[in-house]
């Protein structure tokens, strides 16, 4: 008992991505459109919410199943309550080979400038911001609540002055929208120790109004990247990284560790779901196995219940272990402008990115 569990193809439970709140002050139109997450929307109540404790309590069995790997998220996670209190909690585990875990955060940045301090006390070690534009104008657009880039730039260097490193920048690029910000945001990251990623506007949850012609294909941005910057390729740092790694190349055409590096999330139109080793736990205790999950399996139900620590760790050993998901490749056997945007599925703002 315990240790790695592979699912019905092969895959290895080895990064837990715990929601800790559905809410979020921003209305990315891609993730929370303003005409569906308005006041009448039904957010969870505080009762359903996993408390610290019950989250801990589960991120421990999930450590002894092979997890290395815990990343919160939301909705915005910062907007909930004493957070770091959770991050010391989550940073006082161990995974099995004894090890800190890798304990991360998904930010869009608003509240950084005031967190970043207690978050790094607490033991979190990393921290990913999200940020779709360095154009006020479109940035503001995008967020939808009129917030400023010049509040995330500080909250990033903020973050850096408390000590954080390797932070990584995510960008969701759609066509026409900020796909002209791709290059300005390379010339503004490459070189300040930053890792750019970008990502594909995926079909995500079924608010967005997703269309295949506002994707625009990873291949072409690496291609425009390349018209400015020399890049070579380099290889994956775990297995299952979301990420193709691009370097920026020296004069040598070798790659130049100073010049840094970007990433391309490609779930679109380069699946990579053969190895995904990521497992998803709701703000309120539901295990989602994908991120195009239409259901979850009930977790707190154990937690709430007289379930011992073992049960529960056979109970999510048994649930990874009939996992067949694959979404993304499926979707990418359809016609090019197939999305299951009719279906029933989870949003991202509740299962957590
Ligand atoms: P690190 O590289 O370790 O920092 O983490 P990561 O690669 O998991 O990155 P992050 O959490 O920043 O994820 C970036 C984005 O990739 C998410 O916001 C999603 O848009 C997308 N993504 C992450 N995991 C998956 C996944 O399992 N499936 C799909 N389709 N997209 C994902
Ligand atoms: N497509 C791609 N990424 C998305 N995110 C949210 N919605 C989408 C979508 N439709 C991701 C972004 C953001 C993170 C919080 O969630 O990466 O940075
Ligand atoms: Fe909020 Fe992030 Fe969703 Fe934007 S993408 S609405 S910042 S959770
Ligand atoms: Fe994993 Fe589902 Fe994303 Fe594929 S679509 S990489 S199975 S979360």
């Amino acid at each position: 008992r315990g240790g790695p569990v592979p699912d019905t193809r092969g895959r290895e439970l080895r990064d837990l991505r715990i929601s800790v709140t559905d809410r979020c002050n921003f209305r990315c139109s891609y993730c929370m459109p303003k005409e569906v997450f308005n006041k009448d929307y039904p957010y969870l109540p505080h009762s359903a919410l996993l408390s610290f404790e019950e989250i801990t309590r589960l991120a421990r069995q999930f450590l002894g199943l092979g997890v290395r790997k815990i990343r919160l998220t939301g909705g915005e996670p910062l907007l909930r309550k004493n957070i770091e209190n959770l991050i010391a909690q989550l940073a006082a585990l161990r995974t099995l080979e004894g090890k800190v875990p890798d304990l991360t955060l998904t930010t869009n940045g608003s509240l950084l400038a005031r967190k970043a301090q207690a978050l790094r006390a607490a033991g979190l070690s990393r921290v990913t911001v999200s940020l779709d534009s360095l154009d006020d104008r479109i940035f503001r657009g995008m967020n939808d609540m009129d917030f400023p880039v010049a509040d995330v730039l500080e909250g990033i260097e903020v973050a850096r002055s408390a000590g954080f490193e390797h932070i990584k920048v995510n960008m969701v690029v759609k066509r026409g929208t900020n796909d002209h910000e791709i290059l300005p945001m390379a010339r503004h990251f490459r070189g300040s120790g930053i890792t750019l990623r970008f990502i594909e506007y995926m079909d995500v949850g079924s608010t967005n109004g997703w269309r295949m012609d506002e994707v625009l294909p990873s291949d072409e941005i690496i291609r425009r990247l390349k018209a400015e910057f020399p890049l070579v390729q380099l290889d994956a740092t775990a297995p299952g990284e979301t990420a193709k790694r691009w370097g920026y190349a020296d004069a040598s055409g070798g790659h130049g560790p100073a010049l840094g590096e970007v990433g391309v999330i490609s779930s679109v139109t380069h699946a990579f779901c053969g190895d995904c080793n990521r497992a998803r736990l709701s703000t309120e205790g539901q295990l989602y196995l994908c991120l195009f999950a239409e259901r979850g399996h009930d977790l707190r139900s154990l937690l709430r219940g007289d379930a011992s620590d073992a049960d529960i760790a056979a109970a999510i050993a048994n649930i990874w272990g009939h996992r067949a998901d694959r979404y993304s490749e499926l979707r990418s056997e359809l016609p090019a402008d197939t999305s299951g945007q009719h279906k029933r599925r989870v949003e991202m703002s509740y299962i957590g990115g």
